[in-house]
C-alpha cells in the first residue's frame, strides 16, 4: 500500500491549478444513463472515484471512451443495458447509489447495491428511496440489494425532503427529468455541485428551474439529447490549498476556480489573518505570521461551512494563538483525524459533536494512519507544518478525491514523496 513521506516544516509558494470537481462529476456521470444520444463531459478530475463511477457505468452496459489524458469522456448508450449495480463497485464509493434514479427513470428497472455504512457515519439512503417512491418507484430490499421497478414512466410529484441531503436531491432531480408531468422538490440541497448537475441536464434539454432558495421545479421531457459540458472546479481541493497556504505563512495563487463559490471559507480565512485577493477565476492567498483563533465554526449545508473542509480547518486552528471550537453537524463520526493529530502534538478535546482545539501546537512528525478522504488530507497538512519526518499510511483514501496531490504539493515547495 502506498504511503507518503513528508519532511517538514515547509513553506508553500507558487501557483496551483484546481482539478474538476469530483462531487459534481459523479452525479453528472450517473445522469448520462438518461441520455439517448452521446454526451461529452470535460474537465474530469483524474481520481479513483471517477474511475469507479466510469467502471460502474461500463458494467451497466454504457460505452465509455476517454480522451485528453482521461479528462474528457464520451458516454453513449448502446441499448443493451444490464440493471445490476454491484456491491463490489458501490461499496467503495457511496455515490454509486446515484445510478438508481436514472435507471428507474429511463429503464423502469434496477438492482442496486445498498452502499452500507461508512466510517464517518451511518449514511443511510432512506431519503433517496422515499423520494423515488413518491415518483412511482416500487422497491424491496433483498440480500443487500435494492430491487426496484416502476410501471412505465415515473410520475411527477411534490416532495419535501425531511432533511437537506446532497445525494437525495441529486437522485431525485435526475429521476424527475424523464417523469411524466411536474415535480416540485422542496428543502433541496443547493451545493454548487448540484447547480452544476442541473446546468448539465438543462444543456441536454431537461426542464429544470430553481423557483425558490431550496425549491426546484422539473417538468418531465420524453428524452434528453446529446450535449457537451465542462465540469466546475473542485471547491474542496481549493479550500484545502487555501489552508495549506495559510498555515505555512505561504503565498499561493490558486487558478481555475471561481472564488465567489467559497465566500464562507474566504471570510473565515480572512478572520484567521490570511490576506486574500480574488479575481474571476483566481485566488491569491497569503498566510499570516500569526494565525488567529476562531471562537466557533459549525459545519452545515451550503452556503454554510462544508463538512468536507472540517478536518483541514482543524489542523489550521491547531496552529492558532488561542482556543477554537468546531462543531460537526452533518456527520456523527467525523473526528477520526483527531487521534492522529494528537500523535503529532495537537491538543484537541472532543465533547459530543464539538472539537475544542487549544491552539499553539508545535507539531512533531510521526507515523500516521489515514481513515477517510478528507481526514487523510488533513494529516498531510499537519505533516507539512510538523518538524521532521512523517509517514502517512493508507493514502488510497486520498487518491479517491485528490488528483496528483503529491506532485502539486512538490511544485509549491513541499517535501513529499510517495513510497510504493
Ligand atoms: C455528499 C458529498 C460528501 C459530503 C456530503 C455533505 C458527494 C459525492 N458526496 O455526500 O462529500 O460530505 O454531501 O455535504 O457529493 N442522510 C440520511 N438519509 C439519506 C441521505 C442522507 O439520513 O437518505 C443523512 C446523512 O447520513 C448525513 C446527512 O443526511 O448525516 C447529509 O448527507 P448527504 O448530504 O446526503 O451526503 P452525501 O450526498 O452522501
Amino acid at each position: 500500500m502506498d504511503k507518503f513521506l513528508v519532511n517538514g516544516p515547509c513553506r508553500i509558494e507558487g501557483q496551483v491549478n484546481i482539478q474538476g470537481s469530483k462531487n459534481a462529476a459523479l452525479p453528472i456521470l450517473a445522469s448520462t444513463i438518461l441520455f439517448d444520444r452521446p454526451v461529452i463531459i470535460k474537465n474530469l478530475p483524474r481520481v479513483r472515484d471517477i474511475d469507479t463511477m466510469l467502471n460502474l457505468l461500463k458494467s451497466l452496459g454504457l460505452k465509455v471512451q476517454l480522451f485528453k489524458h482521461k479528462r474528457t469522456v464520451r458516454i453513449s448508450n448502446n441499448k443493451k443495458l444490464k440493471f445490476l449495480a454491484s456491491y463490489s463497485l458501490v461499496k467503495t464509493m457511496r455515490a454509486g447509489i446515484l445510478v438508481l434514479g436514472p435507471m428507474i427513470s429511463k429503464y423502469h428497472k434496477s438492482i442496486t447495491s445498498l452502499p452500507g455504512g461508512c466510517l464517518i457515519g451511518a449514511r443511510p439512503v432512506n431519503f433517496h428511496l422515499n423520494a423515488l417512491k413518491k415518483l412511482g418507484m416500487k422497491y424491496e430490499i433483498k440480500k443487500g440489494y435494492i430491487h426496484a421497478k416502476s410501471k412505465g414512466k415515473l410520475k411527477g410529484a411534490k416532495i419535501k425532503f425531511p432533511k437537506i441531503s446532497v445525494g437525495a436531491t441529486e437522485n431525485s432531480i435526475i429521476a424527475a427529468c424523464l417523469a411524466k408531468g411536474e415535480t416540485i422538490l422542496k428543502n433541496c440541497a443547493i451545493e454548487p455541485e448540484i447547480k452544476d448537475l442541473t446546468n448539465f441536464l438543462i444543456s441536454g434539454g431537461a426542464k429544470i428551474k430553481w423557483i425558490g432558495k431550496r425549491t426546484c421545479r422539473i417538468i418531465g421531457v420524453d428524452s434528453l439529447s446529446g450535449t457537451e459540458y465542462s465540469v466546475m472546479g473542485d471547491r474542496i481541493e481549493t479550500g484545502t490549498f487555501c489552508v495549506a497556504a495559510t498555515i505555512t505563512n505561504g503565498d499561493l495563487r490558486i487558478k481555475n476556480f471561481n472564488p465567489k463559490i467559497i465566500q464562507t471559507e474566504i471570510n473565515i480565512l480572512k478572520k484567521i489573518g490570511a490576506k486574500i485577493k480574488t479575481s474571476k477565476d483566481e485566488i491569491h492567498i497569503m498566510g499570516p505570521k500569526n494565525i488567529k483563533n476562531i471562537s466557533s465554526i459549525t459545519t452545515k449545508e451550503y452556503p454554510n461551512f462544508p463538512t468536507d473542509l472540517q478536518a483541514q480547518f482543524m489542523v489550521l486552528l491547531c496552529k492558532a494563538k488561542g482556543r477554537s471550537v468546531i462543531t460537526e453537524s452533518i456527520f456523527e463520526n467525523r473526528f477520526m483525524h483527531v487521534g492522529e493529530l494528537r500523535r503529532l502534538g495537537a491538543k484537541i478535546l472532543i465533547k459530543e459533536n464539538k472539537a475544542i482545539i487549544e491552539g499553539n501546537t508545535k507539531f512533531v512528525g510521526a507515523e500516521l494512519m489515514s481513515s477517510d478522504l478528507r481526514a487523510s488530507v488533513a494529516l498531510v497538512l499537519a505533516a507539512i507544518v510538523s518538524s521532521g519526518k512523517s509517514i502517512i499510511n493508507r493514502i488510497y483514501h486520498l487518491d479517491r478525491g485528490y488528483e496528483n496531490i503529491e506532485k502539486k504539493l512538490q511544485q509549491i515547495g513541499v517535501k513529499i514523496k510517495r513510497l510504493t
